[in-house]
């Protein structure tokens, strides 16, 4: 039987697409290098998300990886960015502990502390699944990588776990940028560092990955999304958390469908999923290989009310996840809005002025005056300070209690002079709502080759990857190589190369043997230069996948290969 995953491996290694680094000194765990030819398909991934949120209007920013230790103080991820661990104390082994627990007593334990779950392990008789010894007391461990910023060890940084805190800190200027609109979407592509337990399954999961995120700022009073009427007719492969507490199964249905019977939240959500499915479809990764799983309440992130995750099918490791849709509500800028003190809040104007009723509040001074000398200035600025809910408790008291204790003087009804007010406001300021489609590029960068890799009747292994995706997209080879047909064939490559395209010249081999190799690695198109050529100034185009060869003019050779590749 053929192993597909190692054909894959082998080729990816052989003809410079991606291994795992700093082999030369043994490797190192979840790190991966790309060659020449993964890395220009890893910038054609990037390029499409790019430029479809450049399409939505959206703003591209770019931060630093390494970050003061405030920004992930306030995101929550220094005190919730943790996975408890436990060793055995005799070989040693690390484990997630949770992940023991939940397998040997089908318990879920999300959210215990690390002394509860040291209690389950030892009165369960928990033991160590590699040498069945004993295991010690659990510990958090935090995923950042830490590091220290400066000469001197007193300032403490992070490798930011995820690229979308520089666009939250940013937000004051990028909401300054859209001109104080809501929506707007700012997106980031740049990469994110996790100290990640076990990295395993090749490029799934890593230490160092990147990330493209998108963070959509909104109001959460308005979530209709103006172009839904687009994408509303899409359907989508959905697993929602019921279908999966149940055992159900997926449903296909179209996003309208997905909304109206309530399975996702609004269609804000549901106009990014149709988007997010595009980018994935355009890319090439196959319709019947992608699903929208519905992440179960204990898997969602600290900051997140709901999580769709996009999932690409895998023939070796199954569905993984590729993209989050989280709904990160105000979390984020709330969070920062209080640690840093600055205000993140977006003035939302009001088609029409609105008119609402406010107390007033303020000392009856005939009656105090006397009294409180000078803190009565002092009492009266306060009152004017205090909120709508501030003043609207206090009335409450004295109605109830009588009487209310300000600055150590206990005033009655009568010592206050209470007014409903009438007034005209314009707007009003709020906490902007998120919603941030966060794609990894490293996993679909793998299922893509995966789910390319081809294997013909005929033992023909080769790359069926999306055409315009293809790492080089023509090669140029004279039949054989001799004059004239050599400087030929290196002159249509020149013009070729002149006009775009990710083009090569290869002279070596039999011209079998080197379409075996463009094959191989997903060149969609071989020219050939052949003995008619000097005749008659054509050319065949062979196709990579029906193999079958064209002949057309050199002077239309670039226009024809642009509309077979790039349609
Ligand atoms: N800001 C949200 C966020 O970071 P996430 O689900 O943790 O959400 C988003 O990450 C995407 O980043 C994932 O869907 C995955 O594609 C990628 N990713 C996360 N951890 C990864 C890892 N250890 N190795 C490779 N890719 C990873």
């Amino acid at each position: 039987k053929i192993d597909k995953y190692e054909i894959l491996s082998d080729l990816m290694r052989r003809r410079g697409f991606a291994w795992g680094s700093f082999e030369i000194y043994g490797g190192a765990r979840g790190f991966y290098d790309y060659g020449p030819l993964g890395a220009t398909i890893k910038r054609k991934i990037e390029r499409k998300i790019r430029e479809a949120f450049q399409r939505e209007g959206f703003f591209e920013l770019e931060t630093p990886d390494i970050t003061p230790e405030e920004v992930f103080i306030a995101s929550g991820h220094v005190e919730k960015f943790v996975d408890p661990l436990v060793e055995c104390t005799q070989c040693h082994t690390r484990y997630r502990a949770d992940h023991l627990i939940e397998e040997s007593l089908d318990i879920d334990v999300e959210g215990l502390s690390a002394e509860e779950l040291t209690k389950i392990i030892k009165e369960n008789g928990i033991k160590c699944p590699q040498c069945g010894g004993e295991l010690g007391d659990v510990w958090y461990f935090n995923l950042m990588f830490e590091t220290y910023i400066g000469p001197y060890k007193d300032k403490k940084g992070y490798l930011r776990p995820e690229t979308a805190q520089g666009i939250f800190v940013n937000f004051k200027r990028l909401n300054a940028f859209a001109r104080n609109k809501l929506p707007f979407g700012v997106f980031q592509i740049g990469k994110a560092y996790r100290n990640e337990i076990s990295p395993r399954q090749g490029m799934i999961r890593l230490r160092e990955f990147t990330q493209a995120e998108v963070e959509i700022f909104f109001n959460p009073k308005e979530t209709e999304h103006p172009h839904f009427d687009e994408v509303k007719d899409e359907v989508v492969r959905l697993y929602p958390i019921e279908h999966q507490l149940k055992n159900l199964g997926m449903i296909e249905v179209t996003l309208e469908e997905a909304v109206k019977k309530g399975y996702v939240m609004n269609t804000f959500f549901a106009y990014y999923m149709a988007m997010v499915k595009r980018i994935l479809l355009d890319i090439g990764i196959p319709e019947k290989a992608i699903r929208f799983r519905q992440q179960l309440p204990e898997e969602r992130a600290h900051y997140s009310k709901d999580t769709w995750d996009v999932e690409i099918y895998s023939e070796r490791f199954g569905w993984i996840e590729c993209v989050g849709i989280a709904y990160r509500g105000d979390y984020d800028l709330s969070r920062h809005m209080k640690m840093s003190g600055a205000d993140l809040t977006v003035m939302i104007h009001y088609d029409e002025p609105k008119t609402v009723k406010r107390l007033k509040v303020s000392l009856n001074m005939k009656r105090v005056g006397p009294k409180l000398k000078k803190d009565a200035k002092r009492i009266n600025e306060k009152l004017k300070e205090m909120s709508e809910e501030e003043l609207r408790k206090l009335v409450e008291e004295l109605e109830e209690e009588g009487k209310v204790s300000i600055e150590g003087y206990e005033l009655e009804k009568e010592d206050f002079i209470i007014k409903e007010v009438e007034e005209k406001i314009t707007g009003e300021k709020i906490v902007p709502h998120v919603l941030e489609p966060s794609f990894g590029i490293d996993r679909p960068f793998y299922l893509l080759l995966e789910n390319s890799l081809t294997i013909d009747e005929d033992g023909r292994i080769y790359l069926k990857i999306k055409k315009d995706m293809a790492p080089i997209e023509v090669a140029v080879l004279p039949l054989v190589a001799k004059e004239p047909l050599t400087t030929i064939a290196y002159n249509v490559f020149r013009t070729l190369q002149k006009a775009g395209f990710i083009a090569v010249y290869d002279e070596k081999d039999t011209i079998g043997r080197r379409y075996a190799r463009y094959d191989e690695i997903g060149t969609p198109y071989c020219v050939t230069i052949d003995n008619q050529t000097p005749e008659d100034n054509t050319v065949t185009i062979r196709d990579r996948d029906t193999r079958e060869q064209i002949r057309v003019k050199i002077d239309e050779l670039p226009e024809k290969l642009k509309e077979l590749i790039f349609g």
